[in-house]
């Protein structure tokens, strides 16, 4: 008795809303494979892709507390499992990595037991991951990998969830430099006071977003994808961020920034050439100080 599931990276914060933001690519992402043995309690018995660097100890692996606090919510703590996580997404990558390996966790066990929870049910799970791996339970990467498309968490006490339409044509580029961030530091040193003047500017994107997504109105779309806030902070951890992000807008984006607490940055296009066009040109704006990036088109 076994299964295996996929679930995907994904863009939090979308430029201006941190944490509150956030959408699934459709590569890269992380499987997961189940296998139900006798004896009970969850065991990670091997993690391909990682270069021996992700916890191999149940309650210290964002997929196996995930699992484990699923498991004990439901009361089946009698239910014995083989864990083995495919990392197929560079980790300190900003892409929703320990997110997704939560989601596919707690997707994978709930789907193996039959479904007992519905799939929004799942959230909070896949969030025991994230306050594991960055000290906070932010659910702008878990709901996205979770349910798909671009979702807004509207409140987090209690947790309230929307999946937001986007146009039937939109392209993220997503383009990873080869250096890392953790997550928890990219936290670390944001303000925690913010001006008047920067939320009122904030607040008119975060609003302009989504109603552009929404009619759907690409002009809209790109005016808003700003944030005067966490950005302008968090992109000096980012060798050329300026240069890339420049790069992107000179090839057609609609809009760059930073995905999820970075290093990598996304830029959303209206077709994929362009997608295409300004994920070279980031590329070579970060090759220009000698560092190395991969990059990811995706629809969304
Ligand atoms: N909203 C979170 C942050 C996402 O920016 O810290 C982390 O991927």
């Amino acid at each position: 008795n076994s299964i295996s599931v996929f679930a995907p990276a994904t863009v939090a914060n979308v430029a201006c809303g941190f944490d509150i933001f956030g959408f699934a690519v459709a590569n890269p992402g992380d499987k997961i494979t189940l296998t139900v043995r006798d004896e009970p309690g969850v065991r990670i018995t091997d993690i391909i892709g990682d270069e021996g660097r992700l916890p191999r100890e149940t309650a210290r692996n964002t997929a196996g507390i995930a699992i484990q606090t699923y498991l004990h919510h439901i009361g089946r703590t009698d239910v014995g499992l083989d864990v083995v996580l495919h990392k197929q997404m560079p980790l300190g990558s900003g892409l929703g990595s320990s997110a997704a390996s939560a989601v596919a966790g707690v997707f994978a066990i709930n789907e193996l037991l039959g479904r007992p929870l519905p799939t929004m049910k799942l959230l909070p799970f896949a969030m025991e991951g994230e306050r594991l791996a960055c000290g906070s339970a932010h659910a702008d990467n878990v709901a996205p990998s979770l349910l798909g498309g671009f979702v807004v968490i509207r409140s987090y006490h209690p947790l309230d969830v929307i999946r937001i339409d986007t146009p039937a044509i939109l392209f993220c580029t997503l383009v990873h430099p080869d250096i890392e961030v953790n997550t928890k530091d990219a936290r670390f040193i944001l303000k925690n006071e913010v001006s008047l003047k920067n939320t009122i500017i904030q607040m008119g994107n975060v609003a302009g977003l989504i109603a552009g997504l929404m009619k759907p109105d690409y002009d809209l779309i790109s005016r808003s994808l700003v944030d005067v806030i966490i950005e302008p902070v968090r992109s000096i951890l980012i060798p050329e961020f300026n240069e890339a992000k420049q790069a992107a807008l000179d090839n057609g984006a609609l809009g760059c920034s930073i995905s999820g607490s970075g290093p990598s940055m996304f830029a959303l296009s209206r077709d994929a050439q362009t997608a295409e066009r300004v994920g070279a040109a980031m590329q070579q704006a970060f090759l220009s100080v000698g560092v190395t990036s991969e990059a990811y088109v995706s629809e969304i």
